[in-house]
């Protein structure tokens, strides 16, 4: 038997992961003092040897000293395997030096997980240059693929689609939910030039005029991906599109921004908590707490 807690906000996602699991539900209270700090607090009067933490790393910076705390104390509880369950894995962007004395924070941030988690779950993880999570996390890892969900919904909801890559790293997502959804996919060229700033160059698309184009990538996060991209298939005389995203991050006021570029609709999955869920991956990241070795 194990003990699964959720760290605030996370309460409704580990009910639903709970459902098939079954295990003994922990409390925990995290709140800050006037002067920004943390205070956590385990306030089950046991914790199982297993432990499962259900916290997404968006927002990764707020939530270190509490993950740490809460490895911490749980240990102290009697905890001998503590599980961390994060529907979105934070800082896999910055997988290389793009200047001189950057840090490269993906393998930074993986070793501080790694240190005090003996095992991660995540959904579909922005790999790039890193190839595999084993690469940078030396804990044993599950990733979940939404992949399979995201096909079932446009099959379900989308006439005619045609899948759109926005850019090359967008090909491993894409594709994959192409060949599920036996539906055509194209992938755009992108360079970017800042934080926020893309350009996106389109192949010839004119043979795709009666289609229902259908833009797809891991994260939308300053919008500036999926805005260009929109534009590019306007301009190319293509219908209006839908913007599918697993990771709904919508840094800023990025989710009005793609709101008045004239999409059809924006859909992402359930790993980061917006108006814009609409694709549960719950029962995914259950089967994937189960396959993990301590669990079998
Ligand atoms: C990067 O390659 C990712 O797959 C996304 O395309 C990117 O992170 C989206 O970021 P933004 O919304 O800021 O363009």
């Amino acid at each position: 038997m194990a003990t699964i807690f959720a760290f605030p906000g996370y309460e409704r996602l580990l009910d639903n992961i709970n459902q098939p699991l079954g295990f003994d539900v922990g409390a925990v209270m995290l709140r800050r003092f006037p002067d920004g700090e943390s205070l956590l607090q385990i306030q089950s009067e046991t914790v199982e040897s297993e432990v499962i933490l259900v916290c997404g790393l968006e927002d990764a910076d707020r939530k270190l000293m509490p993950l740490l705390c809460f490895s911490e104390v749980a240990r102290e509880m009697g905890a001998s395997n503590i599980t961390l369950v994060a529907p979105y894995l934070g800082y896999m962007r910055q997988d290389k030096r793009f200047h001189p004395g950057e840090a490269v924070s993906a393998p930074i941030f993986a070793q501080f997980i790694s240190s005090h988690f003996d095992s991660l779950v995540t959904v579909d993880p922005h790999l790039h240059r890193i190839r595999a999570l084993d690469e940078v996390y030396r804990i044993p890892n599950k990733v979940v693929a939404a992949a399979p969900m995201l096909a079932d919904w446009v099959r379900n909801h989308v006439r005619n689609p045609l899948l759109i890559g926005p850019d090359a790293e967008s090909k491993q997502w894409v594709s994959e939910v192409a060949g599920l959804a036996d539906t055509p996919y194209v992938i755009l060229e992108k360079t970017r030039h800042g934080d926020e700033e893309v350009t996106i160059s389109l192949p010839d698309l004119t043979s795709y005029h009666s289609h229902t184009p259908v833009l797809i990538d891991d994260v939308i996060s300053s919008g500036g991906t999926m805005l260009e991209a929109i534009r590019g298939l306007r301009h190319a005389g293509l219908a209006k599109p839908l913007c599918i995203a697993v990771h709904a991050m919508f840094a800023k006021n990025a989710y009005a921004l793609l709101q008045d570029a004239g999409v059809e609709k924006i859909v992402s999955c359930n790993t980061i908590t917006h108006v814009s869920n609409q694709v549960d991956v719950s029962g995914l990241l259950a089967d994937g707490i189960k396959t993990l070795p301590c669990y079998k």
